[in-house]
């Protein structure tokens, strides 16, 4: 596939990196500096390039959007048209000192995202873990019992897509159903969060849901 990232930072420079690595064709877009965008491209050691969001849109089978909530309007002006488009978000909709929701209970980031981009396909994915955990996932693929990654929304073809990038970056994709289930996922992703920097154990965490036999 062809995925356009939409914030090539902890979460989008990682993760753009991984899907080169699984042989997808990748455009990083939107960081402060260029050359930093050309450094990803070229580290990533696969089939990627730099761009602008709107190079990265324009032929893009996904984007994933990864970017502060407060960037979110600003780098999809600079994307253009993003119609029909599957739009794989795991940007969480926090306030400006990454304290808290600025969207929660009655609503979420994704649903205020698919309300924004209506012509779009939100799928929310990847927002409930942590950057650093990532390339070890990546690097443990092959291995049993890869951890859990939830993920939601209400188009079943950008479902997926979004699924089969989870299963690339290594993680066992977990559909949690459709897009206001977010307001679930969000909250919990802050968990995530408190869990992999708030203790002792580090940021290196992932979650495995288990279905026990009766
Ligand atoms: N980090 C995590 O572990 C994590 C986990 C789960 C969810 N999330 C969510 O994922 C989203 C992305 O988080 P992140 O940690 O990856 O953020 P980040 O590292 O700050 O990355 C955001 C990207 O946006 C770029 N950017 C910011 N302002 C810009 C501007 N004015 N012009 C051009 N580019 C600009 C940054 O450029 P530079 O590269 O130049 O800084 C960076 O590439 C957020 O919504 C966050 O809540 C993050």
């Amino acid at each position: 596939m062809q995925i356009g990232i939409l914030g090539s930072g902890l979460m989008g420079g990682k993760l753009g990196t991984l899907f080169a690595r699984a042989g997808h064709d990748v455009v990083f877009s939107y960081a402060r500096s260029e050359e930093k965008l050309k450094r990803l491209a070229r580290e990533a050691q696969g089939n990627a390039r730099a761009g602008t969001p709107v190079d990265a849109a324009r032929d893009a089978d996904a984007l994933l959007l990864a970017v502060h909530w407060s960037r979110v309007d600003d780098v999809l002006k600079q994307a253009g048209n993003v119609s029909n488009k599957v739009i794989v978000s795991c940007s969480l909709p926090m306030n400006a000192d990454n304290t808290d929701l600025v969207i929660a209970h009655t609503s979420s980031g994704a649903e205020a995202l698919a309300k924004k981009l209506r012509r779009a396909r939100v799928v929310s994915a990847f927002g409930t873990v942590p950057s650093e955990v990532l390339f070890g996932v990546f690097e443990a693929k092959r291995k049993a019992n890869r951890p859990s990654l939830v993920y939601c929304g209400d188009d079943h073809d950008a479902k997926d897509v979004a699924a089969t990038l989870i299963r690339d970056v290594g993680f066992d994709p977990v559909d949690a159903g459709p897009l206001r289930i977010a307001r679930h996922m969000e909250p919990f992703a802050l968990l995530v969060a408190q869990l992999a920097y708030e203790t002792d154990g580090g940021p290196e965490l992932a979650y495995r849901f288990e279905r026990r036999a009766k």
